[in-house]
């Protein structure tokens, strides 16, 4: 070891100075680069060079990106959630029913319906939960990712954070185990399970009146969809 030190030539000290030389162009180099990227991204978002209409899709290499960081955004995320037990139950089954046809159905469509005029304009398009999944995971990873999904929602699409509006976990889980028996499901038996559920039934927040302090926005007071023509 000793004789390492002792025995530096000048050789040796004008050798580590050319590498440390070279290292600092790469790091000034690396760190360009970064500015460059960070000022031509400046310029295209300050141009309005990016089309934010719902009715111009991504291209398809965008499209595959976000795709990929969604569904390693969410397996990051599911780790430590464990469907209950009964998840397979017909009475949670029942209870999701009539939830899901009041709150998902407009969007994610139910058995035999080919599309909606609120689907129809959301981009991303609301997955056909009627039809199979998307993406292939094992039973309890998949209910695990719908729970989440559902609780949490997608940032930038129309999917919402549905425990953010006051849904239970119990809730959630209701209609977790009924998107889970919808693939394959007829018509005619979606509907007798609607009718057979409680309805409208999770104890979600009430609207709240406008200029509310959590900066809520207000729901729009209700009204009669019969009366509704364009
Ligand atoms: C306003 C439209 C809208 C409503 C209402 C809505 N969703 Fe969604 N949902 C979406 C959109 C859009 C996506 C896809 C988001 C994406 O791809 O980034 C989605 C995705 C999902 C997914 C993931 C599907 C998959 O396999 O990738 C689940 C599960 C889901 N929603 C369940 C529900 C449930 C349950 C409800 C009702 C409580 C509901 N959604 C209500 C728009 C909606």
């Amino acid at each position: 070891m000793r004789q390492a030190f002792v025995g530096r030539s000048a050789d040796d000290l004008n050798n580590s100075r050319r590498q440390w030389e070279q290292m600092r162009r790469i790091l000034i180099g690396a760190l360009g680069a970064v500015f460059a990227g960070m000022a031509a991204a400046l310029v295209v978002a300050y141009q309005g060079w990016i089309n934010v209409a719902a009715d111009a899709p991504h291209g398809q290499a965008v499209g595959a990106i976000i795709e990929f960081a969604r569904e390693r955004s969410i397996a990051r995320r599911i780790g430590g959630i464990v469907p209950p037990p009964d998840l397979d139950s017909p009475e949670r089954m029942r209870r999701g029913a009539g939830n899901y046809e009041a709150m998902c159905a407009e969007c994610h469509l139910a058995p035999g319906v080919g599309n909606s005029e609120l689907r129809r304009g959301l981009y991303p398009a609301p997955p056909k939960l009627a039809e199979a999944g998307r993406v292939a995971l094992p039973r309890p990873e998949e209910n695990a990712r719908r729970f989440w999904i559902i609780k949490h929602g997608i940032k930038a699409s129309g999917m919402p954070a549905w425990g953010a509006g006051g849904m239970s976990d119990e809730d959630i889980w209701d209609l977790t185990a009924f998107i889970a028996a919808l693939p394959g499901m007829s018509p005619a038996q979606y509907r007798r399970e609607v009718a057979a559920s409680g309805g409208h039934s999770h104890g979600g927040q009430p609207a709240e009146p406008e200029g509310t302090p959590s900066g809520g926005a207000a729901e729009a007071p209700a009204h009669d969809h019969s009366t509704h023509a364009h």
